[in-house]
Protein backbone atom coordinates (compact mmCIF):
# COMPACT_ATOMS: atom_id res chain seq x y z
CA UNK A 1 0.00 0.00 0.00
CA UNK A 2 1.70 3.36 -0.86
CA UNK A 3 2.02 5.74 1.14
CA UNK A 4 -0.33 9.03 1.87
CA UNK A 5 0.99 12.65 1.47
CA UNK A 6 1.26 12.97 5.29
CA UNK A 7 3.43 10.20 5.53
CA UNK A 8 5.07 10.63 2.59
CA UNK A 9 6.77 14.07 4.03
CA UNK A 10 7.24 12.56 7.73
CA UNK A 11 9.38 10.28 5.99
CA UNK A 12 11.27 12.44 4.27
CA UNK A 13 11.54 14.61 6.95
CA UNK A 14 15.23 16.17 8.28
CA UNK A 15 13.97 14.48 11.95
CA UNK A 16 12.96 10.51 10.17
CA UNK A 17 16.41 10.96 8.57
CA UNK A 18 18.61 11.91 11.23
CA UNK A 19 17.12 9.14 13.00
CA UNK A 20 17.47 6.75 10.35
CA UNK A 21 21.16 7.49 9.44
CA UNK A 22 21.84 8.02 13.86
CA UNK A 23 19.87 5.65 15.29
CA UNK A 24 18.29 2.75 13.43
CA UNK A 25 22.21 2.37 10.97
CA UNK A 26 23.86 2.09 14.39
CA UNK A 27 21.62 -0.66 15.92
CA UNK A 28 21.42 -2.45 12.54
CA UNK A 29 25.60 -2.27 12.14
CA UNK A 30 25.87 -3.20 15.93
CA UNK A 31 23.70 -6.46 15.49
CA UNK A 32 24.89 -7.21 11.54
CA UNK A 33 28.16 -5.51 10.93
CA UNK A 34 29.20 -4.09 7.91
CA UNK A 35 29.30 -6.09 4.21
CA UNK A 36 32.46 -6.83 2.17
CA UNK A 37 33.31 -4.42 -0.35
CA UNK A 38 32.02 -6.75 -3.01
CA UNK A 39 28.52 -8.05 -1.74
CA UNK A 40 25.36 -7.41 -3.63
CA UNK A 41 22.43 -5.47 -1.32
CA UNK A 42 18.72 -5.36 -2.01
CA UNK A 43 16.46 -2.90 -0.15
CA UNK A 44 12.78 -3.28 -0.33
CA UNK A 45 10.56 -0.28 -0.53
CA UNK A 46 13.69 2.16 -0.87
CA UNK A 47 11.46 5.21 -0.70
CA UNK A 48 13.22 8.12 -1.98
CA UNK A 49 16.20 6.25 -1.83
CA UNK A 50 17.96 7.59 1.57
CA UNK A 51 18.03 4.39 2.59
CA UNK A 52 19.93 2.52 -0.47
CA UNK A 53 22.54 5.69 0.02
CA UNK A 54 22.97 4.51 3.47
CA UNK A 55 23.08 0.90 2.02
CA UNK A 56 26.18 2.02 0.04
CA UNK A 57 28.20 4.34 2.42
CA UNK A 58 27.80 3.28 5.86
CA UNK A 59 27.13 -0.84 5.28
CA UNK A 60 29.55 -0.76 2.43
CA UNK A 61 28.01 -2.68 -0.10
CA UNK A 62 29.36 -2.86 -3.39
CA UNK A 63 26.09 -2.32 -5.14
CA UNK A 64 22.36 -2.23 -3.88
CA UNK A 65 19.49 -3.06 -6.11
CA UNK A 66 16.14 -1.17 -4.87
CA UNK A 67 12.65 -1.38 -5.76
CA UNK A 68 9.30 0.35 -4.34
CA UNK A 69 6.18 -0.40 -5.58
CA UNK A 70 5.33 3.82 -6.09
CA UNK A 71 7.60 5.26 -9.47
CA UNK A 72 6.70 8.97 -8.03
CA UNK A 73 9.40 7.11 -5.34
CA UNK A 74 11.65 5.46 -7.90
CA UNK A 75 11.89 9.04 -9.53
CA UNK A 76 12.50 10.41 -6.63
CA UNK A 77 15.44 7.72 -5.90
CA UNK A 78 16.94 8.08 -9.38
CA UNK A 79 17.46 11.66 -8.46
CA UNK A 80 19.46 11.07 -5.56
CA UNK A 81 21.36 8.26 -6.21
CA UNK A 82 22.35 9.48 -9.71
CA UNK A 83 25.87 9.78 -8.51
CA UNK A 84 25.62 6.59 -7.64
CA UNK A 85 24.56 4.86 -11.18
CA UNK A 86 27.01 2.40 -11.63
CA UNK A 87 26.21 0.62 -8.41
CA UNK A 88 22.84 1.42 -8.04
CA UNK A 89 19.55 -0.32 -10.24
CA UNK A 90 16.18 0.90 -9.27
CA UNK A 91 12.82 -1.09 -10.04
CA UNK A 92 9.70 -0.34 -9.71
CA UNK A 93 7.36 -3.02 -8.40
CA UNK A 94 6.52 -5.45 -5.23
CA UNK A 95 8.59 -6.79 -2.80
CA UNK A 96 6.03 -9.81 -3.01
CA UNK A 97 7.49 -10.81 -6.09
CA UNK A 98 11.23 -9.71 -7.15
CA UNK A 99 11.28 -12.00 -10.19
CA UNK A 100 8.93 -10.07 -11.48
CA UNK A 101 10.63 -6.20 -10.28
CA UNK A 102 14.22 -7.39 -10.55
CA UNK A 103 14.29 -10.78 -12.41
CA UNK A 104 15.46 -11.88 -9.29
CA UNK A 105 17.14 -15.36 -8.73
CA UNK A 106 17.37 -17.48 -5.53
CA UNK A 107 20.52 -16.67 -3.30
CA UNK A 108 21.35 -13.75 -5.50
CA UNK A 109 21.84 -11.30 -2.67
CA UNK A 110 23.95 -10.94 0.31
CA UNK A 111 21.89 -8.85 2.49
CA UNK A 112 18.38 -7.39 2.35
CA UNK A 113 17.46 -3.72 3.81
CA UNK A 114 13.63 -3.38 5.01
CA UNK A 115 13.57 0.14 5.99
CA UNK A 116 9.90 0.01 7.20
CA UNK A 117 8.26 -1.41 4.64
CA UNK A 118 6.91 -4.75 5.30
CA UNK A 119 4.03 -3.00 7.10
CA UNK A 120 2.44 -1.25 3.76
CA UNK A 121 1.91 -4.76 2.44
CA UNK A 122 -0.93 -6.51 2.42
CA UNK A 123 0.40 -10.16 2.43
CA UNK A 124 3.59 -9.68 4.42
CA UNK A 125 4.14 -12.61 4.53
CA UNK A 126 4.79 -13.52 0.84
CA UNK A 127 7.42 -10.22 1.50
CA UNK A 128 9.50 -12.70 3.98
CA UNK A 129 9.23 -15.77 1.75
CA UNK A 130 11.01 -13.48 -0.88
CA UNK A 131 13.51 -11.99 1.32
CA UNK A 132 14.57 -15.69 2.47
CA UNK A 133 14.34 -16.71 -1.51
CA UNK A 134 16.31 -14.18 -2.80
CA UNK A 135 19.21 -14.60 0.13
CA UNK A 136 22.37 -16.51 -0.34
CA UNK A 137 22.72 -19.16 2.03
CA UNK A 138 25.00 -16.70 5.09
CA UNK A 139 23.34 -13.52 3.42
CA UNK A 140 21.65 -11.07 6.66
CA UNK A 141 18.09 -9.95 6.52
CA UNK A 142 18.41 -6.15 8.00
CA UNK A 143 14.99 -5.07 9.37
CA UNK A 144 12.91 -2.13 10.99
CA UNK A 145 9.34 -2.65 11.49
CA UNK A 146 6.21 -1.32 12.75
CA UNK A 147 3.77 -3.56 14.54
CA UNK A 148 0.18 -4.28 15.25
CA UNK A 149 0.22 -2.21 18.33
CA UNK A 150 1.69 0.86 16.28
CA UNK A 151 -0.76 0.80 14.00
CA UNK A 152 -3.58 0.48 16.18
CA UNK A 153 -2.12 3.80 17.79
CA UNK A 154 -4.53 6.67 17.18
CA UNK A 155 -1.97 8.90 15.89
CA UNK A 156 -1.27 6.27 12.91
CA UNK A 157 -5.15 5.70 12.50
CA UNK A 158 -5.81 9.66 11.60
CA UNK A 159 -2.57 10.47 10.04
CA UNK A 160 -1.48 7.87 7.93
CA UNK A 161 -3.01 4.44 5.48
CA UNK A 162 -1.80 0.89 5.87
CA UNK A 163 -3.64 -1.97 5.71
CA UNK A 164 -6.21 -2.81 8.57
CA UNK A 165 -6.01 -6.80 8.21
CA UNK A 166 -3.66 -9.17 9.45
CA UNK A 167 -0.57 -6.52 10.72
CA UNK A 168 1.71 -8.72 12.53
CA UNK A 169 2.91 -8.22 16.38
CA UNK A 170 6.99 -8.53 17.05
CA UNK A 171 6.53 -12.34 17.85
CA UNK A 172 4.55 -13.30 14.61
CA UNK A 173 6.72 -11.00 12.54
CA UNK A 174 10.22 -13.13 14.23
CA UNK A 175 8.20 -16.34 13.81
CA UNK A 176 7.78 -15.70 9.92
CA UNK A 177 11.17 -15.15 9.98
CA UNK A 178 11.74 -18.92 11.63
CA UNK A 179 9.46 -20.06 9.71
CA UNK A 180 11.43 -19.14 6.70
CA UNK A 181 14.59 -20.62 8.18
CA UNK A 182 16.07 -17.03 8.77
CA UNK A 183 18.14 -17.03 12.37
CA UNK A 184 18.15 -14.16 14.49
CA UNK A 185 21.38 -12.68 15.41
CA UNK A 186 22.01 -12.40 18.80
CA UNK A 187 19.07 -10.09 20.03
CA UNK A 188 16.12 -7.67 18.68
CA UNK A 189 15.93 -3.64 20.07
CA UNK A 190 12.27 -3.32 20.31
CA UNK A 191 10.89 -0.47 20.95
CA UNK A 192 7.75 -0.04 23.35
CA UNK A 193 5.57 -3.30 21.24
CA UNK A 194 5.97 -0.70 18.88
CA UNK A 195 8.78 -1.34 16.26
CA UNK A 196 11.57 -3.85 15.81
CA UNK A 197 15.09 -3.45 14.56
CA UNK A 198 17.17 -6.76 13.98
CA UNK A 199 19.54 -8.89 11.78
CA UNK A 200 18.42 -12.52 10.39
CA UNK A 201 20.71 -14.89 8.61
CA UNK A 202 19.80 -17.77 6.57
CA UNK A 203 21.89 -20.86 7.70
CA UNK A 204 24.85 -21.92 6.04
CA UNK A 205 24.25 -25.39 4.75
CA UNK A 206 26.21 -28.21 6.48
CA UNK A 207 27.89 -28.89 2.69
CA UNK A 208 27.69 -26.70 1.05
CA UNK A 209 30.58 -24.63 -0.25
CA UNK A 210 29.18 -20.80 0.86
C1 LIG B 1 7.20 3.98 5.27
S1 LIG B 1 7.83 4.04 3.63
C2 LIG B 1 9.54 3.69 3.89
C3 LIG B 1 10.40 4.18 2.76
C4 LIG B 1 11.90 4.05 2.98
N1 LIG B 1 12.27 2.66 3.21
C5 LIG B 1 12.34 4.93 4.12
O1 LIG B 1 12.63 4.42 5.19
O2 LIG B 1 12.41 6.14 3.90
C6 LIG B 1 7.21 2.56 2.87
C7 LIG B 1 7.59 2.41 1.42
O3 LIG B 1 7.20 1.12 0.98
C8 LIG B 1 6.70 1.23 -0.33
N2 LIG B 1 5.86 0.03 -0.58
C9 LIG B 1 4.60 -0.22 -0.16
N3 LIG B 1 4.21 -1.44 -0.55
C10 LIG B 1 5.24 -1.98 -1.24
C11 LIG B 1 5.45 -3.22 -1.90
N4 LIG B 1 4.50 -4.16 -1.94
N5 LIG B 1 6.64 -3.43 -2.51
C12 LIG B 1 7.62 -2.49 -2.49
N6 LIG B 1 7.48 -1.29 -1.89
C13 LIG B 1 6.30 -1.04 -1.27
C14 LIG B 1 5.96 2.55 -0.35
O4 LIG B 1 5.77 3.03 -1.69
C15 LIG B 1 6.93 3.41 0.46
O5 LIG B 1 7.91 4.02 -0.34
Amino acid sequence: MLMNKTETALVNSPPRRWLQRFYETQVLLRFGGRLLPEARALEIGCGSGYGTQLVLERFGAGSVDAVDLDPAMIERASRRLAHHRDRVRLAQGSATDLRAALNADDGGYDAVFDFAIVHHIPDWRAAIAEVARVLTPGGRFYFEEVTAHALARPIYQRLFDHPTEDRFTAEQFLDELAHHGLVVLGSVTRIRGDYLLGVAAKPVLAGSDG
